[in-house]
């Protein structure tokens, strides 16, 4: 059984066509053949009624019809049934027929050959015969058919062509569909727009659209108790975190101590995972901010500060290779989030000494931001996975949670951000190199 709808429908339409042509072909050829060979019999006794009324005065043995240069075998032969001469072989074209006969139209087999016949008894006395060929008849015949039938003939391939023709054209809005919800981003679960589809499709795409629905309402649901769950964990966690404060206060012995550093780590990782989370959640739940005229060296100054101790206590040189006046229109903190996840990361994942270098480029109605540092990098299979929740490289040893670059990718997504990630030196496939695209601030936007 074939699948596919537009196969099916082709093929039952042109069996379908081909079948009605074949019939109807048949009849036309048929009726055709018929009718020339009917109009040759006509003829005959025509020829026949007309000798009759004439009255003339026919020879002993018979004639030959026709005219001069008439084809001699589509010649019309008339001879006598009942002269003195009959049956005599003196004259070449005439048939040795019987001469009981009986009047009217006949096929007879004479000399090896079939002849039409059309026997009359004229008013006068004589009987007479009328003969044609039938050879040459049907061949009349069949051509008369042939030409009845061609024209039709020739017009089923061009039925076939507009048939396939239309089957395509038909199920094309389904292709178009199917091409539209592929090219969707993942987190896009906006209603498909029903109106300019075919009537036949559209509850199925209403259904798809119901389906859409619930899965946003789910999905929201799921975001929502993740933040809930990361909101009500903070406060347990931030009394937590004073009562071990309070305990450090209370004088306590070398060991103690020690042990008591490791659960305030402990506390505080926690506290910093619960953070990410929350920021996670918030960033997939909300709508996308206003947007607002950006400069982006400011911004990167701003983000570098707040990292700058990091960066003094390992050593890392940071250059920044920024343009003062390029803008761009878009949500200010979450850009610092983006800027912040990115640099942190950087400054984490480079060994000391290490080089960072940031470079902003204006394009056409782009704005380029290139991150690159010269630490380890990240594997090309896992560029996509790095984007994960919770997803963190094998043998990591800096704390984290592995949701800094899930956040990324999410203010990204809302932001219409492009991310990708190369080496910054590929001949040795190390170092890593974040490219950000971002639209930049209409002109006619008033930058501050
Ligand atoms: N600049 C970088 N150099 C090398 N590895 C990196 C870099 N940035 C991120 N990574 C890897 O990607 C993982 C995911 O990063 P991220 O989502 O920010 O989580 P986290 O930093 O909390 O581990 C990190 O754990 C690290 O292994
Ligand atoms: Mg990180």
């Amino acid at each position: 059984m074939i699948s596919s709808l537009q196969w099916r429908l082709s093929l039952t339409l042109t069996g379908a066509i081909l079948l009605v042509a074949i019939g109807a072909g048949w009849l036309g050829f048929k009726s055709a053949y018929d009718d020339t060979i009917g109009l040759q019999d006509d003829l005959l006794m025509q020829v026949g009624s007309l000798l009759d009324r004439l009255e003339v005065t026919l020879p002993e043995e018979g004639l030959v019809g026709g005219y001069p240069g008439a084809d001699h075998e589509f010649r019309i032969t008339l001879q006598r049934l009942d002269g003195p001469g009959r049956g005599s072989t003196s004259g070449q074209h005439l048939l040795a027929l019987p001469a009981d006969l009986p009047d009217g139209l006949q096929t007879v087999l004479a000399h090896g050959e079939y002849f039409r016949l059309y026997v009359r008894t004229l008013r006068s006395g004589p009987r007479i015969a009328l003969s044609q060929e039938t050879d040459v008849r049907d061949q009349i015949a069949y051509r008369n058919a042939w030409r009845a039938v061609l024209p039709f003939l020739a017009l089923v391939p061009l039925l076939l062509l507009v048939i396939h023709r239309l089957v395509r054209g038909l199920l094309a809005p389904v292709n178009m569909l199917s091409q539209e919800i592929d090219r969707r981003r993942d987190d896009d679960l906006q209603a498909i727009a029903t109106t300019t589809l075919p009537r036949e499709i559209q509850p199925f795409v209403e259904a798809i659209n119901r389906l859409l629905e619930r899965v946003a309402y789910t999905l929201a649901a799921q975001r929502r108790f993740v933040a809930d769950a990361a909101h009500e964990l903070r406060t347990p966690l931030t009394a937590l975190s004073l009562q071990a404060e309070r305990l450090e206060q209370s004088g306590l012995t070398g060991d103690a101590r020690q042990r008591l550093a490791r659960l305030r780590s402990g506390i505080e990782r926690a506290k910093t995972l619960l953070h990410q989370l929350l920021t996670l959640a918030r960033t997939q739940a909300a709508a996308p901010r206003e947007n607002a005229v950006v400069a982006v060296r400011a911004l990167i100054r701003q983000v570098l500060e707040s990292l700058l101790p990091l960066a003094q206590q390992k050593n890392i040189d940071i250059s920044v290779d920024a343009p003062e006046d390029v803008h761009i229109a878009s949500s200010e903190l979450e850009l610092l989030l983006v800027l912040n996840n990115l640099l942190d990361n950087a400054i984490r994942y480079t060994p000391a000494g290490g080089h960072i270098d940031i470079t902003v480029r204006q394009q056409p109605g782009q704005v380029r931001v290139v991150i690159a540092d010269d630490g380890p990098g990240i594997p090309m299979a896992q560029w996509q996975q790095v984007f994960e929740p919770f997803y963190r490289l094998n043998g990591n040893q800096e704390p984290g949670s592995g949701l800094g670059l899930a956040i990324v990718k999410a203010i990204a997504d809302r932001l219409h951000i492009d991310i990708s990630l190369a080496f910054s030196d590929p001949d040795q496939g190390s170092g890593l190199q974040i490219s950000l695209i971002l639209p930049a601030a209409a002109a006619a936007t008033p930058v501050p």
